[in-house]
Parts: C-alpha cells; structure tokens; sequence
C-alpha cells in the first residue's frame, strides 16, 4: 500500500522518481506527488489521481539531484491534494513520504498544535514532518531528528525523507513496510520495492525493521536499532527490466496470464525429481533432515486473498499426499486468535509479494510458538522470504496487475510439490510419485492449448454475460477453489458481485438467489463428482438459472441443459485447476474490458496490502 521512490544523484532526479512512481502505481493509486531541493528550498507537486497526473503540475524544466515521490492508497484522509505526499513541516523545509499507519499520530498531533505547529492535511502521516522539524530544532541534525522522531511513534513506516538544510541526503527507515535501496555509481535510489529501480540498478539491499540509513550520492550508511552503524549484503537481482513492461499486450493482467506456461515452468524447474517420484526441495530437505518429518503431526496453511484460496488447493493435496490433517487460515484471523500451534506443526505462509502485513505477522506467531515455517513467495528478498525458516521462491517475475493470475498457479504448484515431498516419505508410493512428476512437466504446454483454444470463445461469451450484476461460481472437491479464485476475480476487477460456493452446499442457502437473473459459473470436469454437479445443474436449470459450464473434452453433457460450455482438456483430476484457473480468469477479464474496467488498477485496491 502506497509507493516511495527517492533519488540522489547525477540524473535527472524527477524523471528517476516518476519513473520508479509509475512501476510502484500498482501499490497505490488515488493520489501521487513528488518532493525536491531546488535552490536549497523544497518544493513539492502534488495532487489527486494517478502518476500521470504528475505530467501536468511538475514543471517541465525542474531538474535536481534530489528528489522523493510517492503514490497513495489513502488510510487517513481521503484523496486529494493536501492529503497527498510529500507532507511538510511548518516552515516547508522538510518533507517526507510514508507508506504505513501512525497509530498514535492523534495523540501527537494534538501535542503538536498546543506547540504551535500548523497541520495541513488529514493524514496520520504529517505528524512525522512536524516531530522531525522539532528534533531538528533541538539537533540541527536530520538522522539524528528523525531517529528520535521513530522512537516517539507507534505504528508501521517506510519512510524517506528530505531537507532544504541538508541538501545533499536522504534519511531512510523502516518498520514493516518494505524498503529498498537501489545502489548506483554516483547515484543511489531508495523504493518500496526493486521495480521503481531495476531499469537502472540491479543491486539491491534490503533493509529491515528497526533499520535507518543515511543515503548521499556517493554512499549509503545504515544502522540498526540501537544506531550502530552495520554492513548489510548487497543482493544481484535477477529480474530484467522487460519483465516490468507490458511488450504489447495491453494490460499487464492479460500479459500475466499469457505467461502462464512459462511462468508454471519456471516455478517447476530443478523440483522434479523423476528418479525417486519425488521433488527436489531444498529448503525441505534444510527443515527436515533425516528422519525429521515424521515429527510433523499436523500442516497449518496461512494466506490473504488468492493466495488463501491456494491455500486450500493445498489442503486437498496434503490430505491426499500426506495423509496430514491440514487446516488452512486466513491469515487476519489467525494472528488474532490464540491458535493451537506448537513444534509438531508444520506451517506454511503463501504471499506473492511477500510483504502482505497480515500474512507476515500471522507466521511471525507461528514461529513464536515454535513452528516449523515454510515460505511459498514470488519476490525474492520480501521480508516473508527472508523471516520465514526455509521456503520456496515460485519465479513467477514480476506481478503488476493488482488481480493475482500467474502467482495463484505457481502457489498452488509449489504446494503440489511440498506436498508430493511429505507424501514420499509417508504413504505415497513411488509410481504414484513418478506418474505426477510426468503429468506435472506436461502441465504448462496443456495451459498453452488451453489460451488458445478457449481464449475467442470466452471473450464472446463475457459479451453476453456483461449485463448480469450476480454471479453464483460453484464447483466440488479440486475445483471448488477455483471456483473462489473465479469469484474473486470477477468482483476485483469488474465490480461485478460473485460468490463462490462448494457446489454440495448451494441448496443450503445459494439456491434461493436463483432465477433467470443470477448465473452460475458451474466448474465440473469430469472427475469423481461429476455426476453429483450435473445433478446441481438440473437444479440449477428447474430454477430458470442461467448455467456457463466448465468441464473437460471427455464429460457427456446433455448440451440443452447448460446455456454455454467451455471445453478443457481431460487430465487427471488432481491436476484440473491448473488448466480450468485459465478460463476463469479470461472471463474476469473479458467482462471486465466490456465495462471498461481498468483491470490493472481496479478501484479501491493495491497489489501489496502491507496495513492491517
Ligand atoms: O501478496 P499476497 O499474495 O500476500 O497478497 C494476498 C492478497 O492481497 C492478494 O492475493 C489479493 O487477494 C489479490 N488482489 C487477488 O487477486
């Protein structure tokens, strides 16, 4: 949530920013504004709307060494101008950009003005420019201010922050929402994450919670906690700045699912292991060595959003594999319980950022109950992946379309793969073993044929499904969370209503919406219940219900039955929601495009939710 970008160097300063701006937009997106030093003053354009806004109040011709941006996704404050970072102090010689909460800003705030101070926005975020300008009154120096402004707040920050009176820096710090610094020759950059910078730096240091480091041109000091100057790694990125493009496609979103075959191939290389029916994990092999498995008594899968719904593939294939009990939590819930974790309990978080704040602290309490946590995430580096005892990066490459598409796949991979590891060791045999690993590398060219072939079909089916305003997504054992993810996205990026149901519960409450209004996405290959879904289709049929039916080449359908049917390969089931999860979010998309959505930035939402 929210995006900050800073730059100091021999480049054009404002270009760096806008350009990180536009990378991060996907963060945040309600209103944008960037800071600079120009003849030892700061400035600072700023209003509602997206980065592009930024083309018409920066003027043309501003060019520094030095400057900070910030793209919002507002919490305290709704959009607009004066709500916009960069917030300043009084005397506008300050300005600072914050992603995070100030828990206690009211508080401080109140303190402030008895003080004098004179606040000009709504934001929690303000209350930092203000406390710095008065340490800085009482130091006359800038890290030493914001230093003890960190410790007077409660709350989460990325924060980056500038001053007419030390021109020549950036001071820098984090607490629990993510920051990163670029490292360049003469140049040095600090973001939310490393798109805002890859174009121009791969090196990349990540800084962690209680860290605060002083940026100049030519150098970088960072401390910890308790101000002790440290030496941190720098990181070589491995990502290419064409991976954050669209390279003709014309939302990242449809990019992202035409990346689907590569994408699951990336996730699944070096990880089969055909020989021993198995897959070749390290991180498991590091968790778990010798004999150490059979300690596990239970698995706890922890997710927000797409990533739980992953989650609960998972837990159809550990049960399965495993034979373990397996729950899986949504993350926001679990870190407020008091759960029943202790050292038999093998947990594993799922984040495709990696930073999703709820996800990080819910697996936080899982390690201090003594778990064993396992990691599944896409960005390398995230602050998930480098808390988390072992795990499994997906290389997926960058996700920008805030709707998650190929991250969902690759999760429900890697959970595929963990759980044929644990079920070698327990109760899988090794045919069983051998024969996944062979369907698993056939996976992403069945994806391929599925874009194709369903791809000009959907999109003249979305047309005719535009108008509805409900959706009914209903499916039974694998497919049940596809069904979820196919809700999910439909409301994301169309705004239109969807709920997903397990099929076998629809006459327990669904059934009542039902009428020649309210469609069904129906997602029923033909597995094992397949004759149980065809039994909820007449049900849904003697109710006037509209039915788009999703199912396999092989299923015998009486086509009266179903208004549309979209046919997919037939496959083992296990293996169906890696090729029905493409026509689910086709359909998102086509309706979405029909309404003139934007299906990258969908309203309301950000990519990577790093508040509670
Ligand atoms: O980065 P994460 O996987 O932790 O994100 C979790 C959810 O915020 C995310 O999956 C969200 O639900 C997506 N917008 C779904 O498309």
């Amino acid at each position: 949530m929210c995006g900050i970008v800073g730059y100091i160097g021999d480049k054009n300063a404002v270009k760096a920013v806008i350009h990180g701006l536009h990378k991060l937009e996907y963060r945040g997106y309600d209103s944008v504004g960037i800071g600079v030093i120009e003849k030892n003053k700061v400035k600072i354009y700023k209003d509602k709307g997206r980065v592009k806004t930024l083309d018409n109040i920066v003027p043309k011709n501003l060019n520094t060494s030095l400057a900070i941006g910030h793209t919002r996704w507002a919490t305290h404050g709704k959009p607009s101008k004066l709500n916009a970072h960069p917030q300043s102090d009084c005397k506008n010689e300050i300005a600072i950009v914050h992603n995070g909460i100030i828990e206690n800003f009211g508080e401080l705030k109140q303190i402030l003005k008895k003080e004098g101070h004179n606040f000009k926005s709504e934001t929690d975020s303000e209350v930092l420019a203000h406390l710095i300008e008065k340490f800085y009154g009482e130091t006359k120096d800038l890290a030493k201010a914001v230093k003890i402004t960190l410790d007077k707040i409660n709350g989460t920050y990325g924060i980056v922050v500038i001053s007419s009176k030390e021109p020549d820096k950036m001071i820098v710090a984090r607490s629990s929402s993510p920051i990163i610094i670029g490292v360049g020759k003469g140049e040095n950059f600090v973001a939310s994450d490393a798109t805002a910078v890859i174009k121009y730096t791969k090196k990349i240091i990540y800084i962690d919670d209680g860290e605060m480091a002083i940026v100049t041109k030519d150098n970088i000091d960072i401390f910890n906690k308790d101000n002790i100057r440290i030496d941190k790694k720098i990181e070589s990125l491995n990502w290419s700045a064409k991976e954050v493009e669209k390279n003709g496609y014309p939302t990242f979103m449809l990019k992202e699912i035409y990346e689907q075959p590569k994408s699951f191939t990336n996730t699944l290389a070096g990880h089969i292991d055909l020989e021993n029916g198995t897959s070749h994990l390290g991180g498991m092999q590091n968790l778990f060595p010798d004999n150490e498995i059979h300690n596990i008594k239970r698995i706890v899968i922890i997710g927000c959003g797409t990533s739980w719904h992953a989650g609960l593939m998972g837990e159809y294939y550990f049960e399965n594999m495993t034979g373990l009990p397996t729950e899986v939590e949504y993350a926001s819930e679990f870190r407020y319980r008091n759960p029943a974790i202790d050292s038999e309990t093998f947990v594993i978080g799922i984040s495709q950022s990696g930073e999703t704040a709820d996800t990080l602290a819910a697996l936080r309490e899982a390690k201090g109950k003594g778990a064993k946590v396992f990691g599944i995430v896409n960005v390398v580096g995230s602050t998930i992946s480098r808390e988390v005892d072992e795990g499994l990066y997906i290389h997926v490459g960058p996700e920008i379309g805030v709707a998650s598409t190929k991250a969902f796949l690759s999760q429900v991979l890697a959970l595929f793969l963990v759980s044929l590891y644990i079920g070698r060791k327990k109760r899988l045999s090794i045919e069983d073993g051998i024969k996944f690993g062979k369907q698993l590398q056939k996976i992403p060219s069945i994806i391929d044929e599925v874009l194709q072939s369903t791809q000009a079909q959907i999109k003249k089916i979305a047309d005719k499904y535009c108008k509805y305003t409900n959706f009914l997504y209903l499916g039974r054992g694998f497919n049940f969370p596809v069904a979820l993810e196919g809700a999910l996205k439909l409301k994301e990026i169309s705004y239109v209503h969807a709920e997903g149901y397990p099929a076998g519960e629809m006459k327990h409450g669904p059934i009542a919406l039902i009428d020649k209004d309210f469609p069904t996405f129906f997602i029923a290959p033909n597995d094992n219940f397949f004759q149980k879904s065809i039994s909820n289709i007449q049900e849904i049929k003697a109710r006037n219900g509209k039915l788009i039916l999703l199912t396999d080449d092989n299923a015998k359908v009486d086509e009266g039955l179903v208004d549309d049917i979209i046919r997919i390969p037939t496959i083992d089931e296990e293996f169906y929601p890696f090729i029905e999860t493409i026509p689910v979010q086709l359909f998102a998309y086509y309706i979405a495009i029909k309404k003139n959505r934007d299906v990258d930035k969908p309203r309301n939402l950000a990519k990577s939710v790093t508040v509670e």
